[in-house]
């Protein structure tokens, strides 16, 4: 499932080339057994609804988002980002912000972080928001 949606939001991702099965296990492989690295699902009773990843390095989390296309604009992607930035500091208290690295011509994703109060601090193609986080 998160190689498919990975694939379905290549058109959003930093490198679009899209990614094979097997290198994507690898990968998953390797960030499960990473203690810098945590995914989480939203789920209904049904199916998954959406995930997060952050990606920890020192005192910044860096956020990889993505909600499924036919439940976005909900509030679904706020939703996320709030509740799991608390479990990230439970988790990783010596984190202060975090950071999402957004392609410039990726409107939506710099409206939605900047609708959460995210400030850009780094321009180019890949773009970077941050927001500062405390327990
Ligand atoms: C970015 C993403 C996670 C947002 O999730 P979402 O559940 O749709 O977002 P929300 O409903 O919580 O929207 C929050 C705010 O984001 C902005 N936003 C969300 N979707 C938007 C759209 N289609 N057009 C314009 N603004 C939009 C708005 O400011 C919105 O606030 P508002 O509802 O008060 O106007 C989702 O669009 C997504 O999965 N995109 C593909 C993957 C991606 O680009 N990830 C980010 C890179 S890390």
């Amino acid at each position: 499932m998160l190689w498919e949606w990975a694939n379905e939001n290549r058109h959003t991702a930093i490198n679009r080339t899209p990614i094979p099965r097997d290198i994507h296990e690898e990968w998953f492989k390797r960030k499960l057994k990473d203690p810098n690295c945590i995914i989480w699902l939203l789920d209904n009773a049904f199916e998954s609804l959406g995930q997060i990843r952050y990606d920890v390095e020192d005192a910044q989390a860096f956020i990889d988002i993505s909600v499924v296309p036919r439940f976005q604009h909900y509030g679904l992607g706020k939703f996320i980002i709030r509740q799991s930035a608390g479990m990230l500091l439970e988790k990783h208290p010596q984190v202060k912000a975090l950071v999402a690295q957004i392609r410039s011509d990726n409107s939506v994703s710099r409206k939605f972080f900047a609708s959460l109060g995210f400030r850009q601090t780094k321009a180019g193609g890949v773009e970077e928001w941050k927001i500062g986080i405390t327990q």
